[in-house]
């Protein structure tokens, strides 16, 4: 092969290559994690479109007395339930971070906290100045959460951790990644835990993968628990879009990074979480 062709076909190899990264940079991989800084609406735009909206966005008019925390670990799929409930009703949600790269991307009201929004987002515990009247908590599986966020921090140009990051020692030979996962679940069990026993206001409890399996009937009690009445073509707009362009999709992966011990581990936390819901609900007489 001359020179000539062995340099034309490295710039076509070239070409596809960043062209399959641009692709890949999208709001998927990373579109939650801004609110750790970073200039993350420089990247979204590459790509993006803005987002159809069912109806322009507004604030509530008139504002609500009631504040309503939209509580999750962070992973959990707080930014698709905001997006859902913004389709659904058309009200902007709030947030107590200011995501710069959410804000531009369909998300106006970041770092708004009062009652001009339907429900504002936290990864905190309960606040102590009773600024929330009530919550959604939004609860994933520990797995996928603790996995979400993490493939968050080490998401490089294309959104996954690099197998690397799962194996990198510290010098006491204990994998980050396992240390990492411990802490991340004590974090994920307490952030359930203080909502669930120190919350004064009611509360509704709402799993990820039931929003996923059941989108329309667990959006609709959403709603209900807000007081808010929506037709049923908004539903109908709402469920027609509900992919959206701030969900994650599934990534492949050709390995487990979870060990049988951090399984087991999962498994416990996961087991005591449940406990506190099913009291939670005994307790205050809910069912969903
Ligand atoms: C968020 O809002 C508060 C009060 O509304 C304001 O003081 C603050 O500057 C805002 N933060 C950012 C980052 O814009
Ligand atoms: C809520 O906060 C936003 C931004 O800080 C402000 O523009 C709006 O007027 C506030 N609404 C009410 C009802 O206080
Ligand atoms: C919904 O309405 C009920 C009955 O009026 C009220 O007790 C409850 O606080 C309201 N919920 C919210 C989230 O505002």
């Amino acid at each position: 092969m001359s020179r000539r062709w062995i340099f034309l076909l490295a710039a076509i190899v070239a070409t596809v290559h960043f062209s399959i990264i641009i692709v890949m940079l999208s709001p998927l991989y990373g579109a939650k994690n801004s609110y750790y800084g970073g200039s993350y609406a420089n990247r979204l735009s590459l790509r993006q479109p803005n987002v159809n909206w069912c109806k322009e966005l507004r604030f509530r008019i008139p504002p609500s007395n009631s504040v309503v925390a939209l509580v999750s670990y962070p992973g959990s799929g707080n930014t698709w339930l905001r997006y859902l409930l913004q389709q659904v009703t058309g009200i902007m949600t709030g947030s107590i971070y200011m995501d710069y790269g959410l804000r531009v991307h369909g998300f106006p009201a970041e770092n708004v906290t009062n009652g001009s929004v339907l429900v504002v987002k936290t990864h905190e515990g309960p606040p102590s100045d009773h600024k929330f009247q009530a919550a959604i908590l939004l609860i994933r599986n520990p797995r996928d959460a603790i996995l979400a966020d993490f493939n968050r921090i080490h998401k490089g140009h294309i959104g996954t951790a690099p197998k690397s990051a799962f194996k990198r020692k510290t010098r006491e030979h204990k994998s980050d990644w396992a240390t990492y996962v411990s802490i991340e679940l004590r974090s994920w069990e307490s952030t359930h835990k203080h909502w669930l026993n120190n919350f004064p206001g009611p509360i509704h409890i709402v799993f990820y993968e039931t929003l996923v399996d059941r989108t329309r009937q667990t959006l609709q009690g959403i709603l209900d628990f807000l007081n808010h009445t929506v037709t049923e073509e908004d539903m109908n707009c709402a469920m027609y879009n509900k992919e959206g362009i701030y969900r994650r999709r599934k990534k492949y992966r050709d390995f487990d990074p979870f060990t049988p011990n951090m399984y087991a581990a999962l498994e416990t936390v996961r087991n005591r979480v449940r406990d506190m819901v099913t009291d939670y609900q005994r307790t205050h007489n809910r069912t969903e």
